[in-house]
């Protein structure tokens, strides 16, 4: 067991990649909170899991119910050595006639809860004596987006908010790593691929998306949920700071 006895929080799921990664650490050993705005998907998480995850509701665009939803999970387990901050949203595409409630939102979601939570959960990692922290951020937090730029800038954000406490929280024992999928499998992957919200236009943009990856497919919530286990797991022991591509070779390229 990769987690056996570890304490693990994980944020957005209720679905997805969240959902897949609970499921994986409970597999490994670990006891997990999960997170999420939708009871009907914590509700999922927790029959998929076998009822090996414990569900916490919390609407974490709003920074107190972020603080509130940590305290509480550090309540429910009894301390935290791994906290994943997954959740994150997708933003407006033009920045000109912006609108400041769509980008806040966003913002909110991208990069706030992340600084947030994670400045809660410190103080818990440190008296464990030590953990792990994992934010989800993106390709378009390790190369330019184009097609969105403000969640491009909130990914960006919350690499350099892994790295910058990686180096901060190091002599602490604490490990802050940041997840970068490409294109996954998920009910939001159909905001990024149809912007007009049309499923052809999704297919297609899907398509020419998965013909464009050296490894000639999109990836899978397992496939994240496989490199947050890892980078959560004494195997990564000896990585920190670290925005890891999960995306098949495209940022390679
Ligand atoms: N799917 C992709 O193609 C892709 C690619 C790169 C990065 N990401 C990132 O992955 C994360 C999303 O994960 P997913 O693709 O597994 O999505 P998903 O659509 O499967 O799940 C998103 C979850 O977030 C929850 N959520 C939404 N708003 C919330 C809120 N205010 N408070 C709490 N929970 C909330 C939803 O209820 C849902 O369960 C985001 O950070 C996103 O930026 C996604």
């Amino acid at each position: 067991m990769r987690l056996e006895g570890k304490l693990a929080v994980i944020t957005a799921a209720g679905s997805g990649m969240g959902r897949a990664a609970c499921i994986r650490f409970a597999g490994e050993g670990a006891t997990v909170v999960a997170i999420d705005v939708s009871r009907e998907g914590l509700d999922r998480t927790v029959a998929e899991s076998g009822g090996r995850v414990q569900a916490l509701q919390a609407d974490l665009s709003q920074p107190e119910h972020c603080r509130r939803a940590v305290r509480e999970a550090a309540a429910l387990l009894g301390g935290i050595d791994i906290f994943w901050n997954h959740v994150g949203s997708p933003a407006p595409n033009v920045i000109e006639e912006l609108d400041l409630a769509d980008y806040e939102l966003a913002m909110a979601l991208n990069l706030t809860s992340s600084v947030v939570m994670a400045g809660e959960a410190l103080p818990h990692l440190k008296t464990r004596g030590g953990g792990a922290i994992l934010f989800t951020a993106s390709t378009s937090g390790l190369v330019g987006s184009p097609r969105s730029p403000v969640y491009s800038a909130g990914k960006f954000g919350v690499v350099g908010l892994a790295k910058s406490l990686a180096i901060r929280y190091g002599p602490d024992g604490i490990r802050v790593n940041a997840l970068c999928p490409g294109l996954t499998d998920t009910p939001m992957a159909f905001s990024f691929t149809a912007p007009d919200g049309r499923a052809e236009t999704s297919a297609k943009v899907a398509e020419a998306t998965r013909v464009s990856i050296p490894l000639r497919r999109i990836a899978t919530p397992e496939d994240v949920a496989n490199a947050a286990l890892f980078l959560a797991s004494d195997e990564a022991s000896y990585i920190t700071g670290v925005a890891l591509p999960i995306d098949g070779g495209a940022t390679a390229m």
